[in-house]
């Protein structure tokens, strides 16, 4: 089993080249609402290809929490652990897509401000059964540092997405993670380290690999994704597709490396699964309405192999 320890968020989606300025209202092309939040996204993706998954979450006393629960429920994500917290709205995040497929999120935590260390505590006997706990920094940090020490006290392996990227987040913390997956920005904004070329990509992954950190896996949209491990380095390039909506794909990624990972124990090939399960999802509009389940990935994997 997977747990995700996370986000949720309702996405409000409007697709527009525009944007006003302050005292400007106009009008803009196409909405849609769909369920989203890091987290949540990770877990559902997750799920989708069949992994066991419990998220730990909390949503807010408003109207779009129980339909964030059902929207888990719905995929057989395990709700034990995804409370209401009094007082507080659920998370929302408006995102803004244009025609060259790029996303603009802006979030809202809400509820999520308020998954704390003893929700963990909470699910502790559920969590010490999991072969993998996936974190993202949608969540409060002190949160996510002890998910992390419960991991490395339980011998559970962490993967942590550093997403989106905090100035503030421990690097010590992140290193203690046996996978951790930011984008080239926030390897950029973590390690202070410039990222515009694969060369100093490496390098800047390299700084963590000598803090201790076991794997680094630098997802790099249309590039690829570089995956170190100290022995190995890595370049796996991406699969060319029309792109439409590139909104959750680094969350796509990590949703299908977990389950694959959980699967097999094998890093390279969950890898290879992620990186074409990444491709297909920007190939649909939204979140988790673009990620494929088992039967439609296999179904879109072979326009890869052509
Ligand atoms: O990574 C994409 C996600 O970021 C969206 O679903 C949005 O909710 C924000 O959390």
């Amino acid at each position: 089993m997977i747990a995700v320890i996370g986000s949720n968020m309702v996405d409000l989606i409007t697709y527009t080249d525009i944007m006003p300025k302050a005292g400007e209202t106009l009008e803009a092309g196409r909405f849609a609402m769909g369920s989203g939040g890091k987290g949540a996204n990770q877990a559902v993706a997750s799920a989708k290809l069949g992994a066991k998954v419990t998220m730990v979450s909390k949503v807010g006393d408003d109207a779009f929490a129980d339909n964030t629960i059902a929207n888990f429920q719905s995929f057989g994500i395990d709700t034990k652990h995804v409370r209401k917290e009094p007082g507080y709205s659920s998370g929302v995040a408006p995102i803004f897509v244009d025609s060259n497929s790029q996303n603009r999120i802006l979030i809202i935590k809400g509820a999520n401000s308020r998954l704390l260390s003893q929700d963990i505590d909470e699910a502790a006997e559920d969590l010490k059964q999991c072969r993998l706990i996936v974190l993202q920094l949608e969540i409060p940090l002190e949160t996510v540092y002890y998910a992390i020490n419960f991991g490395n006290q339980h011998n559970i392996p962490v993967l942590l997405n550093p997403a989106p990227a905090s100035k503030e987040l421990d690097i010590d913390y992140a290193c203690r993670c046996d996978f951790f997956v930011p984008n080239e920005t926030e390897l950029e904004i973590l390690t202070g380290l410039p990222v515009q070329t694969e060369e100093e990509i490496i390098l800047a992954a390299e700084t963590l690999l000598s803090k201790g950190l076991k794997n680094i896996i630098v997802t790099m949209g249309s590039r690829g994704v570089l995956w170190m491990d100290g022995k190995n380095c890595e370049m796996i390039r991406s699969h060319q597709v029309d792109a439409i909506d590139t909104s959750g794909a680094g969350d796509a990624f990590i949703g299908c490396f977990a389950a694959r990972f959980v699967e097999s124990g094998d890093i390279r090939s969950a890898l290879l699964e992620a990186n074409a399960y990444a491709a297909c999802s920007v190939t649909a509009c939204g979140t988790q309405s673009s990620y494929p389940d088992t039967a439609r990935f296999t179904e879109m994997r072979k326009q890869f192999e052509k």
